[in-house]
């Protein structure tokens, strides 16, 4: 988080002139849309709105304020730490990354990431991980979790975060989103869904004092079928935060973007929760409280007066209440929002206060390192959160692990294999599992990207370690070049490690400053030239590759001694047994790439490289709309060398007897929605001056964020609000609550949305030799209609228990409304396109082998059909 600092400090003394700003393509608009919509009209929340409401009505103008912000960077345990309001029992809310477990702490589990999450199509383990996460945030006294990621989406195969989130796919995506914050929330902990949105690249994201923030332009549609989509699933699990981006949408910061936050995120989906900035995200005061941000995190500008204390909020949140620029219902809605997320998760009862520190690793220093001196005490408790979860967090990264190629069936290993074994990554970082701050290195083992997005390892169980758990027979070369001293035997089984990375942008690692700018999509330490080497010498090779995303397996997959590929993506701190389970055939694998694996990154659309250095504000035009990852390979007609849900298993399953039921029956519109419901009765007086006064003697600490106003400054700020100068409002600002747009109506939208359409329901059987899990994986195709649709999308999946040898299940799965709508910018609504045609339901177990084919019209379901990709 220093980094930030310097960042900041370096880019503002770099910066001579104030730059151009760039202008927004054409056709890109940011709209206007006010005010923000007050909470509390959903009914899952009304009885928190109205108990938060209750103690907002007693809070005086400075505790209401001082709820809204962070008291300042490394000012106290956690990432993020609000205010308190102690006079009515509210203590300081701690926030802390991330969304692989607790960052910065000990005694922890490192889970393994979204992306291999993703990969186990697996929604009772998405679920069950997101439980034993929350546990750890609440065993660590945090309220606040900062996870989990939904997008970046995926969009760009080198973006630097794709890997925190599950895949890129929305409705994978939102799976795993939304049963993570349901697992997170059912321990009394608030998840935060992020970043509110495009979200999609990592160099240029952030706003300085000389340069805007890169701005994601693009179109209503593809916003809503895409990017909207994990989000709106999120919201419909009743998340309690949501996380804002630091780049723009269409020009306007996410930060303030009105649009966005009041009209998409508030109105239309719902949303009743608290709305916070992404670190250092905020960039004004008035326009992001209008726009409908309710906190600011961690509190300070983030431009250079970081270094000094200066905050968009907090004391001057109580001046612009005080003279009347900003109405007083804004806050009070902001501040019943934050406090009716706390109710909602129980957290006034018995919920414990935190117990370590994000800021150092001793049991004792200082509360408030940001204000260099400071009074000291205990910071670190050392308090062990780790209960069973590294079984859920092993199970997670077995289950994930991607089988791509088996030629021959040298997997699964006998158990008598003479290995050698090749590759850094196969063991540890000698230099220590944790020696690089937020994991910003990679050697050894890659159990998970780089950032905030990162954890300590409280041990790792790397690969070596699992080889020798097993008494296996293996000769280790710990390098990344090929050894002259292996003694090739032809009885010997090679296996070689490899790794790909990325991160946030704060770090840099060889020369990638978080997205993959120089590495492209190629594997690390010349893994090409290592598989290459070790494919001259031996004749039975496993290739496993840790790896953040698509890489380029080209330079090797076809060499005839390349007999496995298996993709093992970031399995956290249980790297070795899960692989050994796989490898050695204790279970089948049961993994599904959650993103294609191209041929060569030329088969992507150019839209979705990196964006480079701009002068002025960077432009990212989302030019290849709807088409993004499979996608665009099925639209383009490019064979990819892997597809998306691609997995191969030590059995084979067949898919048989499926059954499509109507359920809902749909109009081309969705039904009327409801309206809101009673949201709290707010007061527009302006508060008096002395509610923002500074106690007398407060023995203040430098740096430190508090909300009070010097007696002078408040009353003149009193005295402004009935001058005739008038804060210069947005175009289109209005204070008044307006009933909701016609897609709204729920927490995720309309609920007839979600009305399920269509039953579907397949028979899996192992038709193979050995046990396995089956993934069913399906697609609808939309009949013709003068909507373009991309030719297939996941819509659902599911899969099967550990099914033995001719054994079957039948799997349950299911289409609602929505998902075969698509979004009108016309009508502003989800629309059936064409009512009568006939959908395409497509089965199978990848997005480019799906044999199985029911249709909408005449219900019936038939198999063998030839593959539409
Ligand atoms: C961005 O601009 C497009 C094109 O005008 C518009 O359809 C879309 O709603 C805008 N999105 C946001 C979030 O402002
Ligand atoms: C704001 O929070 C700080 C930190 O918890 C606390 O010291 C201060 O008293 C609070 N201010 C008010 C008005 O309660
Ligand atoms: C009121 O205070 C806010 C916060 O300092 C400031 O941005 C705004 O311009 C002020 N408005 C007026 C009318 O003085
Ligand atoms: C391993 O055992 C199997 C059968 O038990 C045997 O066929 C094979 O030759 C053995 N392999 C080695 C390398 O000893
Ligand atoms: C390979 O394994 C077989 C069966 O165990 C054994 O008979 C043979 O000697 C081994 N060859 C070498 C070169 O080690
Ligand atoms: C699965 O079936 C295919 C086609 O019959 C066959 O080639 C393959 O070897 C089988 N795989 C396994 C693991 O049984
Ligand atoms: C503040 O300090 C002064 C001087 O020490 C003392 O006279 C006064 O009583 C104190 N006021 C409060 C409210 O503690």
């Amino acid at each position: 988080m220093l980094s930030f600092i310097l960042l900041s400090l370096s880019s503002y003394v770099a910066g001579a002139a104030i730059e151009r700003r760039d202008a927004v393509p054409a056709g890109y608009v940011a709209p206007p849309y006010y005010p923000s919509p007050h909470g509390g009209w959903v009914s899952d929340w009304s009885e928190s709105f109205r108990k938060a409401s209750l103690l907002v009505s007693r809070m005086t103008l400075a505790e209401k304020t001082n709820l809204t912000a962070g008291s300042g960077i490394f000012m106290g345990r956690c990432v993020g730490n609000t205010g308190s309001a102690e006079r009515v029992g509210i203590p300081q809310l701690c926030l802390q990354d991330g969304p692989l477990g607790v960052r910065n702490t000990d005694h922890n589990t490192a889970f393994p990431a979204g992306i291999t999450v993703g990969a186990t199509f697996d929604k009772d383990l998405m679920r069950r991980r997101g439980v034993a996460i929350g546990e750890e945030f609440r065993g660590k006294g945090v309220n606040i979790h900062l996870g989990p990621s939904v997008g970046a989406l995926g969009r760009k195969p080198r973006g630097g975060r794709n890997w925190e989130g599950f895949g890129s796919d929305p409705v994978l995506q939102a799976f795993g989103g939304a049963l993570s914050v349901e697992g997170i929330q059912s321990v009394g902990v608030i998840a935060t869904i992020k970043h509110l949105i495009a979200n999609e690249q990592e160099m240029y994201r952030m706003y300085s004092a000389v340069k805007p923030g890169i701005s994601s332009n693009l179109d209503d549609r593809t916003l809503h079928e895409l990017y909207l989509w994990p989000f709106a699933e999120g919201v419909r699990s009743g998340v309690g935060s949501v996380m804002i981006a630091y780049n723009a949408v269409n020009g306007s910061a996410c930060s303030q973007n009105s649009y966005l936050i009041n009209g998409i995120l508030k109105d239309e989906l719902g949303f009743q929760g608290f709305v916070m900035s992404d670190w250092l995200a905020q960039i004004s005061g008035v326009a992001s409280a209008l726009a409908g941000l309710d906190m600011s995190m961690p509190g300070d500008i983030h431009t250079v007066p970081v270094v000094l204390g200066s905050s968009y909020w907090m004391y001057e949140y109580s001046r612009a209440i005080l003279n009347g620029s900003i109405p007083v219902d804004r806050l009070d809605d902001s501040v019943t929002r934050i406090l009716a997320a706390y109710f909602q998760m129980g957290q006034d009862q018995n919920y414990p206060r935190p117990n370590f520190d994000t800021n150092t690793q001793n049991a004792e220093g200082p509360l408030y390192p940001g204000a260099l001196i400071s009074p000291s005490g205990v910071v670190n408790e050392f308090v062990n959160v780790q209960a069973n979860h590294a079984e859920v967090a092993r199970e997670v990264a077995r289950d994930a692990i991607t089988l791509l190629k088996n030629t021959g069936n040298v997997l699964p290993l006998p158990r008598n294999s003479t290995l050698k074994i090749f590759g850094t990554d196969a063991e540890k970082n000698p230099d220590g599992i944790n020696s690089c701050a937020d994991q910003g290195c990679n050697k050894g083992t890659l159990g998970m990207g780089w950032g905030s997005g990162s954890a300590r390892y409280p041990y790792m169980d790397s690969p070596i370690d699992g080889f020798k758990a097993r008494g296996a027979s293996y000769q280790f070369f710990n390098t990344d070049s090929f050894p002259s001293n292996s003694n090739p035997s032809p009885n010997d089984t090679a296996v070689v490690f490899v790794t790909a990375d990325s991160g946030e942008n704060y770090i840099t690692v060889e020369n990638n400053p978080g997205d993959r700018t120089s590495s492209n999509l190629n594997l690390w330490h010349n893994g090409d030239r290592l598989i290459q080497d070790v494919a001259a010498k031996y004749t039975n090779i496993i290739v496993v590759v840790h790896t953040v995303g698509p890489v380029l397996l080209d330079g090797w997959h076809d060499l005839p001694s390349v007999k496995a590929i298996l993709f093992a993506h970031l399995p956290g701190q249980e790297a070795g047994a899960s692989l050994m389970e796989v490898l050695y055939g204790d279970v089948s694998p049961s993994g599904h790439l959650p993103y294609t694996v191209p041929k060569s990154e030329d088969d992507y659309s150019d839209s979705v490289s990196l964006v480079g250095y701009q002068i002025g504000q960077p432009q990212d035009t989302f030019s290849e709309g709807l088409y993004i990852d499979y996608r665009h390979f099925h639209k383009a007609n490019i064979k990819p060398r892997y597809a998306f849900g691609h997995g191969l298993s030590y059995t084979n399953f067949s898919f048989s007897n499926a059954v499509l039921t109507g359920v809902t029956p749909l109009r081309s519109t969705p039904p009327t929605r409801p309206a809101k419901g009673a949201t709290p009765a707010y007061s527009t007086a302006i508060p008096p001056a002395s509610e923002a006064y500074w106690p007398e003697n407060f023995s203040r600490i430098w740096r430190y964020l508090y909300s009070w106003l010097e007696k002078a400054d408040a009353d003149n700020a009193a005295k402004a609000a009935s001058s005739t100068t008038k804060y210069p409002y947005p175009a289109g600002y209005s204070n008044v609550q307006k009933p909701g747009p016609s897609a709204g109506g729920a927490q995720g939208g309309n609920p007839a949305l979600f009305d399920v359409a269509y039953d579907v329901s397949v028979t899996v059987t192992n038709t193979g030799s050995r046990a396995g899990k089956a993934v069913a994986q399906l697609y609808v195709q939309f009949p013709t209609s003068s909507f373009d649709t991309p030719i297939l999308q996941l819509r659902d999946f599911e899969k099967t228990s550990n099914l033995a040898p001719g054994a079957s299940e039948t799997l349950k799965l299911r289409l609602t409304r929505k998902d075969l709508s698509v979004w009108d910018v016309v009508s502003q609504n989800w629309i059936i396109p064409n009512l009568g045609g006939d959908y395409g339901v497509w089965i199978g177990d990848s997005s480019d082998n799906l044999r199985l084919r029911c249709g909408t019209a005449a219900r019936t379901c038939v198999g063998n059909q030839p593959s539409l990709v």
